[in-house]
């Protein structure tokens, strides 16, 4: 028997992709071109049986359509659609996904920074339902992480959301598993692509208009760029951030935020003429058991850590930890794009199929 055809003998692992923009649009490829080691690591066969959009309408394949023949096609949710079933809506796409033995669904759409909505309540149904979920969505983390935690173990499912922070960086398994009990006091971080590219396009005289557009063309920009610049996107994050590595219950309320909106162009290059940079700067601590947490523009001297000479290539995320055990810890994601973020959703679904069967 040949090897395409062993291939097909592996048990299949369906998957619901809600949300079918620049992430998910980077995932499926990637999730392509790791299916002959997730069948060899893993012994799974990843089949996608539903893609769901706002406007675009939710599909339901009754068997599933393997991930290497989906990024083949031209274009990959015609293809679906043209096999599948239309669903009403995103909530009837879980119901349907589930009974057409779907196990994991990956939430990918906007951000709605306000409360999270309308993706925590699809993920407290998806979780009801028995689903495993993924998310690169911050809005559900960082409002409801502990109740979606909590209700996926009550229904013996996973909830992970490894690229909702640093995309592919092992930043929330760090805390997790690698770096156990090494006692976190405070961080700093530039957590926001978005605005990193503004800044430092707007340092060399680009517009600021110029810059967004750079960053929609990256696929890196919020649904909604100015979530980005007026510092909701980093807000998130370092609640998340907060919650999961100073072992706070924070919520994006309690994150004091001021975006790069009205920081007026001359001061951006003045910065950068007296070589620092001003960037948008994440930063959290815990001081006797009281955490405070904040989002804003500083100006970062060359001699910071944080500070990335213009030389350097990409545009990074980058964490300094202040740690107890460990001491200072600095962890630098020199490209911060999409195939970053996808990355970290392919890491969250091995990690689920991993602890799956170690149960
Ligand atoms: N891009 C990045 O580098 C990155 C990095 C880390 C995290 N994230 C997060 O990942 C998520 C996806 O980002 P993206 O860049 O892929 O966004 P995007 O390109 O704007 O795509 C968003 C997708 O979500 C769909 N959508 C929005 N609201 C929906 C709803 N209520 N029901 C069903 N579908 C809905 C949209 O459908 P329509 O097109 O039909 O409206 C679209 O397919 C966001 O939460 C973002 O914060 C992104």
């Amino acid at each position: 028997m040949g090897e395409v055809s062993l291939a097909a003998l592996l048990p299949p692992l369906r998957i619901l992709l809600l949300g079918y923009g620049n992430v998910a649009q980077a995932f499926l490829p990637l999730l392509a071109a790791r299916s002959e080691w997730l069948g060899r690591e893993l012994g799974i066969r990843p089949l996608i049986s539903g893609i769901g959009t706002q406007h675009q309408g939710f599909f339901v394949h009754a068997t599933g359509i393997a991930a290497t023949t989906l990024a083949e096609a031209a274009d990959p949710l015609l293809l679906f659609r043209s096999q599948s079933q239309q669903v009403q809506d995103a909530a009837t796409f879980i119901q349907k996904g589930r009974a057409a033995q779907a196990t994991v669904l990956i939430e990918l759409t906007s951000l709605n920074p306000q409360d999270g909505q309308p993706a925590l309540s699809l993920i407290r149904l998806a979780l009801q339902s028995g689903l495993h979920v993924i998310t690169a969505n911050k809005g559900p983390v960082a409002y409801g992480q502990a109740e979606l935690e909590a209700l996926a173990r009550r229904h013996g499912v996973q909830f992970r959301f490894e690229s909702t922070v640093m995309d592919g960086l092992p930043l929330i398994n760090l805390a997790q598993f690698t770096l156990q009990a090494v006692q976190i006091i405070s961080f700093r971080a530039l957590l926001n692509t978005t605005s990193t590219l503004v800044l430092s396009m707007m340092e060399q005289g680009y517009s600021l208009d110029d810059a967004i557009r750079k960053a929609q063309q990256l696929g890196i920009a919020e649904t909604d760029p100015w979530y980005d610049l007026d510092g909701w996107d980093a807000a998130l994050k370092t609640t998340i951030l907060v919650n999961n590595l100073l072992e706070g219950r924070i919520t994006p309320a309690m994150v004091q935020r001021e975006g790069i909106r009205n920081l007026p162009p001359a001061d951006i290059f003045a910065a950068a003429l007296a070589g620092a940079s001003i960037r948008l700067v994440s930063r959290a601590s815990r001081k006797q058991g009281v955490v405070s947490a904040q989002v804003g523009p500083e100006r970062i001297e060359s001699n910071d850590v944080l500070y990335v000479s213009k030389e350097v290539a990409g545009i990074p995320s980058i964490i300094v930890l202040e740690t107890e055990a460990m001491g200072t810890i600095t962890l630098i994601e020199h490209e911060s794009l999409v195939r970053q973020t996808a990355y970290g959703v392919l890491s969250d679904l091995i990690a689920i199929v991993r602890q799956r069967s170690a149960r």
